[in-house]
């Protein structure tokens, strides 16, 4: 039966150009999830955008000399360009602060503040605060830095734990320094509203049980171990001018804006509405993604966004209530790159700017599906993983060059050589040749299973191992030497080869879409069927494409 699903990415705050950590984590396999569901014949919209508010953008603004607009501008298109680039194909990609969006997301998410606001689920209390007095400003989040009081033997800025994601409350943050200035900060008094999520831990922990079998593991603990300890009350406005203003008539909220993970969240949303908007010209319809239970709405994540999907959001959904909450949510890890013995993150100060981890530049050079495709095979599902320069040439080599591309390039060059470049005749079909269909009949299966498991690695895994019981079908049949012997028998081994070709195609559509155009071009095959199973044959005598190398073989240390 088909369903309905919402997919969604982590916004990308527009602070940096995409690199192959916030492809891996979360949207390469939300895309890699939607062509699936698609490919099944399911509803399925992929929603997206770029993160614009905030201290972030406000950081890099104030590093740059430029205007928070003028950064997240920029690097919001680059964004766009080169997660298209990458084949990733959101239907829609907004901007929380992007000139198309901006109007529509202030409104919605002014009206989220109000609604819950108007339920009376903020406390508006007087805080202490630090200060930089040199550049006369409060310091939230990221304006400070200091040693974690979680882990006690790290520097980490003033919102998250960089190494665990834990919540860091700044004031207890050992030697705090102002990123601004780096003078210390000192502690004043301010004014702010908190979502008092501690109302919400009986409902956040009854959903998230409900999760247990479905969800990863390391989410759910995550996420109830945060219930356990109890929530503090969070503050969902800020001292910072690039945002949203707080939408209350009261003489302390002036000069304040909505905290940026308030209103990103509400970007899902609001996204959707445009997206409503410029298909159907009423975005109202959003209201069938977000408000309707028949919606299955699926967050793919990277680890440091657990807290604010497992929790936050959805208390701020449940203060709402207007909203449902994600059927899943998927976190991944970080990946990390690697070069010689040094493992690093991903980093503007540290990687070089012609690295190919940024998306940017590995297009300038390679093949998008080659990303793609090792970029699953590594993907952090489990662990943080690393990107490796060396590691990635030989995966593509050994694997997508010598067994996929192989596979499907030696038969279909022996079908243009002996059968006229036509799909040759099945009347010779052996149980072997069925026993080969089989394998990819269960093909589908396999990796069907693995994909809505959320199991992307396994789920490539799987497609590998079918490319490579194609090689061995091929070489078992030997269609070289019973060209001579026994026609119909070499016949019916290469029909069953561009079956099969088909077959891999179809499978490798959510991973290498690229790909699956390249295989069904050289097929001459125009009619793409509906539906996660083996492909009608072609019939025989249908004439075939131009065969061409599917993956360019690389020389050693092309990545480094
Ligand atoms: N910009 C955040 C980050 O990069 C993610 C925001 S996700 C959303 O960590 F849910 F708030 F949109």
């Amino acid at each position: 039966m088909p369903k309905r699903y919402l997919v969604t990415s982590g916004l990308p705050y527009s602070n940096g150009r995409p690199h192959v950590g916030h492809v891996a984590g979360a949207l390469l396999p939300a895309d890699t999830y939607t062509r699936y569901l698609r490919a099944c014949g399911h509803d399925a919209i992929y929603v997206c955008g770029s993160d614009d508010n905030g201290v972030a953008i406000e950081i890099r603004a104030l590093q740059d000399g430029r205007t928070p607009q003028q950064i997240s501008t920029h690097y919001h298109e680059r964004q766009k360009e080169d997660l298209e680039g990458l084949g990733i194909c959101f239907d829609i990609y907004g901007g929380t602060h992007q000139p198309a969006y901006r109007e529509r997301h202030e409104r919605f998410s002014r009206a989220f503040f109000t609604r819950i606001h108007e339920k009376g689920f903020f406390s508006k209390r007087k805080t202490r605060q630090l200060y930089d007095p040199q550049a006369a400003r409060f310091l939230p989040d990221r304006y400070v830095k200091g040693i974690c009081h979680h882990c006690g033997d790290h520097e980490t800025n003033g919102d998250q734990c960089e190494r665990t994601g834990a919540i860091i409350d700044p004031l207890l943050l050992k030697d705090p320094i102002s990123v601004i200035t780096g003078t210390p900060a000192e502690v004043r008094e301010t004014t702010h509203w908190y979502l008092r999520l501690n109302d919400f831990e009986q409902p956040l922990k009854e959903w998230l049980e409900s999760k247990q079998g479905q969800w990863r593991p390391s989410v759910l603990n995550f996420a109830l171990g945060q219930i356990k300890q109890g929530l503090p009350e969070r503050a969902m406005t800020r001292d910072i001018e690039w945002g949203i203003p707080v939408p209350l008539d009261d003489p302390d909220a002036q000069g304040k804006v909505l905290f940026v993970w308030f209103d990103a969240p509400i970007g899902y949303v609001s996204f959707t509405a445009a997206l409503c908007a410029e298909r159907d010209a009423d975005e109202s319809g959003y209201e069938r993604w977000w408000c309707d239970p028949e919606t299955q709405i699926v967050n793919f994540i990277g680890e440091d966004n657990t807290v604010f999907h497992t929790l936050i959001w959805p208390a701020m959904c449940m203060a709402d209530e207007r909203f449902q909450l994600a059927s899943h949510v998927v976190a991944n890890n970080f990946v990390n790159f690697r070069l010689g013995d040094d493992t690093d993150k991903v980093s503007k100060s540290r990687t070089p700017n012609e690295s190919p981890v940024w998306i940017e530049e590995y297009l300038k050079r390679f093949d998008p599906d080659a990303l793609r495709y090792y970029l699953t095979a590594i993907a952090p599902e489990t662990a943080r993983t690393a990107f490796d320069p060396d590691d990635f040439v030989a995966r593509i080599n050994n694997e997508l060059v010598a067994a996929f591309g192989n596979f499907v390039n030696r038969a279909l060059t022996f079908a243009a050589r002996y059968f006229e470049g036509r799909v040759p005749d099945r009347a010779g079909l052996t149980d072997v040749d069925r026993e080969q269909r089989t394998r990819a009949e269960q093909a589908f299966e396999r990796v069907g299973r693995n994909i809505e498991g959320f199991r992307f690695r396994a789920a490539v895994e799987e497609l590998m191992a079918f490319a490579r019981d194609c090689n061995l079908y091929f070489g078992n049949r030997q269609p070289w030497a019973t060209r001579k012997t026994d026609l119909a028998d070499c016949a019916a081994t290469i029909a069953t080869c561009i079956d099969s070709i088909a077959a891999l195609a179809l499978l490798c559509s959510p991973f290498m879409p690229a790909t699956t155009e390249r295989i069904f071009d050289q097929l001459n095959a125009t009619d793409r069927q509906v539906g996660w199973r083996m492909p009608e044959s072609l019939p025989s005598g249908h004439v075939l494409g131009t065969p061409k190398i599917l993956f360019e073989k690389l020389e050693e240390g092309a990545l480094r």
